[in-house]
């Protein structure tokens, strides 16, 4: 029974990480989920009227659970189609000065990246958006990485220690990254948006709009400007999208595949947030058969305990 609920929970996950915003739920599957939970012991909401009638006494019984599950599962699309839910109104979108043409000076690379970090902390727009006693983020690891990573914005851990990537979301990213046989010091690290924005999606996600994705790219240009990656890797499909611009259809479709950025090769994969969700090996599969590609092209050397991970 938990297997069926991770199996919806993680379809739900899957679907959402390709941008599905809404699914729709027919009352039986309502009433084939609340029977799931009664089964569990939980306290589940008043139960819609059955649609079909089971033996006394069968409710409940796992077997019972199952048929109603795989009821649902069958039922076809038109009947299971019913009107999209509500969504809570969407937070105002943002207005946003024009994004800033971002200068470095010449010189090696941790003048540059020093003098980028300043440009940031002078920039009164970032300034705006940080919370009161919160740090701007921009990226940290190697300057002469291989590979840069991009992540979509900085979380509460954050923006309070100032680095991408070290809340939980930090902890598979860094997982990945040792899966490879690196450490995150060997790579860079980043986030699009430079501080943690305030906009919350209906499923309660820290999300950044649009205009904060416009006016931060430039900070991410001048990074990957400095360090000169051979080769970058977008966090989920909000990256993706912020980076292939009319080129990004879905996360499902743009992953595992090369794309280009700047002249840069990019590869698509999952934010690591979804493997925070999704935890089966098949996704965490999929992940990991993008973090090859990665290391394929990044010249890395991958051991056949490497290439059979989450088979
Ligand atoms: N998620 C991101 O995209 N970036 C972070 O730095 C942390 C979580």
């Amino acid at each position: 029974m938990r297997a069926v609920l991770q199996a919806i929970s993680e379809e739900l996950a899957r679907l959402k990480a390709e941008g599905e915003q809404v699914v729709p739920v027919s009352e039986e599957a309502i009433a084939g989920l609340r029977a799931l939970v009664r089964a569990r012991g939980g306290a589940a909401a008043p139960a819609a009227p059955a649609r079909t009638e089971r033996p006394a006494g069968a409710a409940g019984t796992s077997a019972a659970v199952a048929a109603d599950f795989a009821a649902f599962a069958r039922q076809p699309a038109a009947r299971a189609a019913a009107p999209a839910p509500k969504l809570p109104a969407a937070p105002p979108a943002k207005v946003l000065p024009p994004a800033p043409e971002l200068v470095l000076p010449v010189g090696d690379k941790a003048l540059r990246w020093a003098a980028l970090k300043e440009l940031a902390a002078k920039n009164p727009v970032c300034a705006e958006n940080l919370r009161p006693g919160k740090k701007l983020v921009l990226g940290s690891g190697s300057l002469d990485a291989k590979i840069l990573f991009v992540g979509e914005a900085p979380g509460a851990e954050e923006e309070t220690q100032g680095e991408p990537f070290v809340g939980p979301a930090g902890e598979i990213l860094t997982k990945m990254i040792v899966g490879m046989g690196l450490k995150r010091e060997q790579v860079f690290v980043s986030n699009l948006v430079c501080w943690r924005p305030r906009s919350i999606e209906p499923s309660g996600r820290e999300t950044p709009q649009a205009a904060e994705l416009a006016y931060c790219l430039p900070f991410l240009r001048a990074m990957i400007e400095i360090v000169q990656p051979d080769l970058v890797v977008a966090l989920g499909g909000t990256v993706a999208q912020a980076l292939l611009g009319e080129r990004f259809t879905k996360i499902g479709e743009m992953r595992g595949k090369w794309h280009d950025f700047d002249g840069r090769p990019l590869m698509v994969t999952y934010h690591p947030e979804y493997l925070l969700r999704a935890v089966s090996k098949k996704s965490k599969r999929s992940v990991w058969e993008d973090l090859l590609q990665v290391m394929e092209r990044a010249g890395l050397p991958i051991s056949e305990k490497q290439r059979g991970y989450f088979l």
